[in-house]
């Protein structure tokens, strides 16, 4: 009866929270992309990626929307059914968009929809100390959750733009309190967005769940990117910790192979994809 989830065809069974925890005992980065449809789902599979997140960034790469903000639930439904249609290994992770999650139990019933329409295995929410009690409830009902700290982009009309966060001492010490409170909350994974490499490694140390850094520096557990922006097809000024894959690829699958090799190779990011 449990062939199906441990074998789904493949010689390697599918990624679940204990085989990155695993990863991050053993010191092996964690190689995680944004996908949002079904065919870059299977490519960025086939490429060995070991988490991908159905990310609220389709707002601004498929949407066209300057911000996160107008995601919806159902925005997130749509493609996550269609992700996990692609998917044979990785671990499938879902956004919960703007205003998802005001309360435990609007939280949990739409976490419940994206696990059961959007076929997700954990849900991901921006947040620090004001989420504690929505991740406990979640994972009281055995919801997987990823706790996002550091840049918050559904935030960004609160905080003024998108920049970098942590820099102060003060800030820094009050994230990584909020990381210890959400680990011990219930949260699996704790993903960070635009910190210093100080912060980032301050962080992963203290925590015994996965850290999934983007712009984070390379001291943490994983490194997430979003899918377009590493292919090229991201228009316009791109972050700072954005690298081009696709420039001197043949096909988006080598472009999505490299990544992935440089990731475990601890290559990716380099100094010029952070901040200090
Ligand atoms: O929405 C998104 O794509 C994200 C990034 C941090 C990867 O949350």
């Amino acid at each position: 009866m449990y062939t199906q989830l441990e074998q789904r065809g493949m010689p390697e069974p599918p990624v679940n929270v204990s085989t990155l925890r695993k990863m991050k005992h053993d010191g092996v980065p964690i190689a995680c992309l944004t996908a949002y449809d079904a065919s870059y789902a299977a490519l960025v599979d086939a490429a060995g990626t070991d988490l991908v997140l159905v990310g609220d960034s389709l707002g601004m790469v498929i949407q066209g929307h300057d911000t996160t903000v107008p995601v919806t639930v159902d925005d997130i439904i749509y493609h996550s059914r269609t992700v996990a249609r692609g998917l044979r290994r990785a671990f499938l992770v879902a956004d919960m968009p703007f205003m998802s999650y005001t309360k435990p139990g609007i939280a949990l019933d739409n976490a419940v929809r994206l696990m059961q329409e959007g076929g997700a295995m954990m849900v991901k929410l921006e947040g620090g100390d004001d989420q504690v009690e929505i991740v406990e409830h979640l994972a009281r009902h055995d919801i997987p959750v990823c706790a996002h700290l550091g840049l918050k982009p559904q935030s960004v009309h609160k905080i003024g733009g998108f920049k970098v966060q942590g820099r102060e001492p003060d800030k820094a010490q009050e994230m990584r309190a909020a990381a210890e409170r959400l680990q011990n909350s219930g949260a699996d994974l704790v993903l960070l967005e635009c910190v210093p490499n100080e912060v980032g490694k301050t962080i992963t140390d203290a925590l015994e769940v996965p850290v999934i850094g983007i712009g984070a520096g390379p001291d943490v557990d994983g490194q997430i990117l979003v899918l377009y922006d590493i292919l090229d097809i991201t228009q316009g000024r791109t972050p700072k910790f954005v690298k081009n894959y696709q420039a001197g690829c043949t096909s988006p699958l080598q472009a999505l192979q490299n990544y992935v090799g440089e990731v475990r190779e601890s290559v990716y990011p380099a100094p010029e994809h952070c901040f200090s």
